[in-house]
Formats: C-alpha cells, sequence, structure tokens
C-alpha cells in the first residue's frame, strides 16, 4: 500500500476507453499495469465496469472489500478514506475494484452537482502516492465513463480491426474534445490507439488497420505500437488472473503490449514543459 503523500510527485491518469464491448479495453488496462509495475512505477488501477469477468475479477481483487462504488459515493474524500477502497495485487499494483453494487452509483451521480468529477475529486488526495493511475471503464459513454476521461491525463483507445470499434473510437475521440471544452480543469489528451486482438491473415484486417491509423492520425493521436496480436494466452492469462506478461512473457500479444507501454512512455517523454519531471516515469 502507498506511502503517506509527500507532495513531490503526482501521479499520471490512464483512462482506456472505447464505446465498443470487447475491444480488449480491459485487457489492455491490465497489460498498462502490469508492464507498468513490472517496470518499478507505482500504479493503481481503477475498474469503473461492473460486468462480471471484468478487470477486478482478473487481478485477483476481493470484492467484498470497499472498492470503487465507496469511492464515488465519498461526499468528502479525505485520505483516509479514499485509502480504504483500495486493495493490493499481486502483480497488478494496487486496484480500487469494481465491487457489488457499482451500478447503483450511476443514478447517486447523476443527482449530484459536478457528476461528471467524483472520480476526479475522490483520487486528488493520493495523487501523489502514484505514478500513474489506470482507469478501465465500462463499453458505453454513460456517467462513469464520462468520470474517467474527466479524471484523467491521457486516454487510450483499445480498437479492434473492424468498423465497430472504429465507429467507437472515433466516438471517444469527439467525447474527449467535448470534456475539454465543457468540464472546467478537465484536459485529457487522447495519447494513442492500440490496435488489439489483431489477425494480420484476416484479410480484412491489414486494410482496417490503415483505417484506423488515419481516423487516428485525423485527430492528432498516434498509434501504439504496431498492434496487438490475436493469441489464445491472452485469454488463458485472464482466466488464470495472472498478467499477461507474467503467464506467457514470450507471447506474441505480450511483447506488442510491451511495445505499445514503451510508446505511450516516449509519448510522454516527448510532451512540452515535463522535462523537469519526464525522468521519473521511467524505471
Ligand atoms: N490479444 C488477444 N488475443 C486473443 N484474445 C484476446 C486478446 N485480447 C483480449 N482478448 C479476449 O477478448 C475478450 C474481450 O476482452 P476484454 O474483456 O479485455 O474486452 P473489453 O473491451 O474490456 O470488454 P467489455 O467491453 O465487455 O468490458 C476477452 O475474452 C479477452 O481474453
Ligand atoms: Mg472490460
Amino acid at each position: 500500500m502507498p506511502t503517506p503523500n509527500d507532495g513531490a510527485a503526482c501521479a499520471r491518469v490512464i483512462v482506456f476507453a472505447n464505446q465498443k464491448g470487447g475491444v480488449a479495453k480491459s485487457t489492455t488496462a491490465e497489460a498498462f499495469a502490469a508492464s507498468l509495475t513490472a517496470r518499478g512505477h507505482a500504479v493503481l488501477m481503477v475498474d469503473l465496469d461492473s460486468q462480471p469477468g471484468n478487470l477486478s475479477m482478473h487481478v485477483g481483487a476481493d470484492k467484498s472489500l470497499p472498492g470503487t462504488l465507496e469511492l464515488l459515493e465519498l461526499r468528502r474524500p479525505k485520505r483516509e478514506k479514499v485509502l480504504r477502497c483500495i486493495q493490493p495485487t499481486r502483480s497488478f499494483g494496487d486496484v480500487a475494484c469494481a465491487n457489488e453494487g457499482l451500478d447503483d452509483v450511476d443514478k447517486l451521480l447523476n443527482s449530484r452537482m459536478g457528476r461528471e468529477l467524483m472520480l476526479s475529486r475522490a483520487l486528488e488526495p493520493i495523487l501523489g502516492d502514484y505514478d500513474f493511475v489506470v482507469v478501465d471503464t465500462p463499453p458505453a459513454l454513460q456517467v462513469r465513463t464520462l468520470n474517467g476521461i474527466a479524471a484523467s491525463d491521457d486516454v487510450v483507445v483499445p480498437c479492434m480491426a473492424d468498423a465497430s470499434s472504429v465507429a467507437g473510437m472515433k466516438a471517444v475521440f469527439e467525447y474527449v474534445a467535448e470534456v475539454g471544452e465543457f468540464v472546467r480543469g478537465a484536459q485529457p489528451r487522447v495519447a494513442g490507439v492500440v490496435v488489439t486482438r489483431y489477425d494480420a491473415r484476416n484479410s480484412l484486417e491489414p486494410e482496417m488497420f490503415d483505417q484506423i491509423a488515419e481516423v487516428a492520425a485525423d485527430y492528432d493521436a498516434p498509434l501504439l505500437g504496431r498492434g496487438v496480436r490475436n493469441t489464445v494466452n491472452a485469454r488463458k492469462a485472464q482466466y488464470n488472473g495472472v498478467a499477461l506478461g507474467e503467464f506467457a512473457p514470450q507471447s506474441t500479444a505480450a511483447l506488442d503490449y510491451e511495445e505499445a507501454v514503451s510508446a505511450y512512455l516516449d509519448g510522454i517523454e516527448a510532451l512540452p514543459g515535463l522535462g523537469r519531471t519526464a525522468g521519473s516515469y521511467y524505471s
């Protein structure tokens, strides 16, 4: 668990979002969390998706403990209260898990002033404890996803090489622009797109890959890596609650995710104004 905030550093919050379901948002969030942890960074995962088989389940979280439900419910998020919503995992850093009843929080959020800023506010007291906060979102642009995007510095869009995933990616790009325009203080940027579950042997996918690159370029979003190849190891790792990089470190997808994480970190290094602190993002 984290040490008290010395105010010296501030986590970068990365949110993983695509309006389309099943495009490997959670797999990509887990792979980033595991890789950043393995590189020596302090990582917190926040699971905003209550579906069965979600990130919390894959990382072996105890869902009977307080998690994102309690986190989002906090009216005055004091550090000690926020820390009670977080538990450690074996290889993914810490997690605020998506526990039972998370769906009920939507009604509560919708009745609150500043409803899209509840996550941002709740994370504030512990941002100094982590290098990265990895946020996984549900497959819809709803109030919890908006909370994730509004709390983020970086939006990473996992996208499969098919038309509906590309439409879901575009919707996120538009949404990010809107958040920046309408939500005071929120300045997320699209950090990049990870092409997921990629199968170059499927004749349509290389063509769709190029289309993803074109659409992303229209929004100034880089592709992070050359795509994550489709492999049964990704499913097996999730089934066993183990990070892909640990379960099958030499599998194609594990290596592809390492490439994507390195590209993401290079992108941060290149950001203007981060020269002084960028070194802290590398182990
Ligand atoms: N590289 C890969 N190769 C093969 N299968 C993969 C790969 N990446 C992810 N999968 C599988 O695809 C399925 C969907 O992945 P995941 O749950 O990460 O998607 P998601 O976008 O989070 O879904 P949802 O929208 O339901 O939250 C899972 O069964 C996962 O194991
Ligand atoms: Mg998911």
